[in-house]
């Protein structure tokens, strides 16, 4: 027998000696669900995004009560709008009838312990399929405008915030918004309203399948003049500066699991919580691989977010929300 005093296999000898040593956990207390809710009656069956619907506001308020129940403790809110309701000003993302505000009132009404948040960006308002406003040029190109696009997103928020918004999560990476959405919020009363800040959201090929859930594709272009470089790593760190420096109540790192060193480097930074959105991109991945039988659907799902908390999320946006809240309960 060998003289090996130091054995760290002793630490992984049973389930129960491994529960002891572990440092990292996942619960569905974690979870935040993005949902996307449109005006039809019906519930939509979302062909790039399987699992996941486009619900009418009923069926949306029925899902919530279910998730709410299953220990899901907050959705995340996207609004799902026909072409012909899509303009230059994106102005029907501050309808106070619109289908986001509507859906708000009804969650706030039937299931008032749910953490209700939404999504604050133009893009699927947008004729351009943009964040924010455009400027066309005689030439053809084109210019996504910041000062009055936070302008336009303050509207957007406070009809949110009107309606019974908990958080309010800009994605659109515009500069100072966070500044100016405390600003316009706080001066409305809304000083209980949470801003969730995307920081560091990059300008990744991942979001493809949100894209056709929303039909929120840029119409030309891309997004590379506002959404990060996936080259750079230290320039989240000056953008999470900015946010906490503006008010942001919590910062967002997204994609997550390509990103787990920004996460990681946040974490390290900042004393605010972090969030990661796991996003379509990267559930459909997922989806797909466990689909054609090459991966275990649960275990390498429960992998993927067990990586990002252990990167240093405190919270995590994923389609697979639902599905792994009562995988956790089966554990019990
Ligand atoms: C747009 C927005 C996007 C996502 C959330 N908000 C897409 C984009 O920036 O084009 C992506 C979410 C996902 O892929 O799951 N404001």
């Amino acid at each position: 027998m060998q003289n090996l005093p130091i054995r760290p296999r002793r630490n992984r000898r049973t389930e129960a000696v491994r529960g002891l040593m572990r440092e990292t956990s996942l619960s569905v207390s974690h979870l935040i669900y993005p949902m996307f809710v449109h005006e039809g009656e019906e519930d939509e069956e979302i062909h790039s995004l399987p699992g996941c619907k486009r619900w009418s506001v009923e069926g949306l308020v029925a899902e919530a009560k279910r998730l709410y129940a299953l220990g899901i403790p907050c959705i995340d809110l996207f609004g799902a709008v026909p072409e012909e309701k899509k303009s230059m000003d994106g102005a029907e993302a501050w309808n106070p009838q619109g289908v986001v505000q509507r859906a708000l009132r009804a969650l706030r009404r039937e299931v008032p312990g749910l953490l209700l948040m939404t999504d604050v960006a133009l893009d699927p308002y947008s004729t351009y399929g943009q964040d924010g406003l455009v400027r066309e040029y005689a030439d053809g190109s084109y210019e996504v405008l910041n000062d009055e696009t936070v302008e336009a997103l303050c509207r957007q928020a406070l009809s949110h915030a009107e309606a019974g918004a908990d958080i309010i999560s800009p994605s659109d990476m515009m500069d100072g918004r966070i500044a100016a959405l405390r600003a316009a919020l706080d001066a409305a009363g809304y000083t209980g309203v949470s801003l969730l800040s995307y920081t560091a959201k990059y300008a990744s090929a991942l979001y493809g399948p949100f894209r056709g859930a929303l039909g929120s594709a840029p119409k030309k272009g891309d997004k590379k003049t506002y959404q990060m470089d996936p080259a750079n790593r230290r320039e989240a760190l000056r953008e999470a500066a900015l946010d906490a420096a503006e008010g942001a109540d919590m910062l967002m790192v997204k994609p997550a699991t390509y990103y787990l060193d920004v996460i990681s480097d946040l974490r390290a930074g900042s004393t605010l919580p972090i969030a990661a959105y796991h996003v379509s991109g990267e559930y459909l991945m997922l989806k797909a691989a466990a689909a054609s039988g090459w991966l275990d659907e649960k275990a390498a799902t429960l992998e993927a977010l067990l990586s990002i908390r252990r990167a240093g999320a405190d919270m995590i946006l994923t389609y697979a929300a639902p599905q792994v809240a009562e995988w956790l309960q089966e554990e019990i």
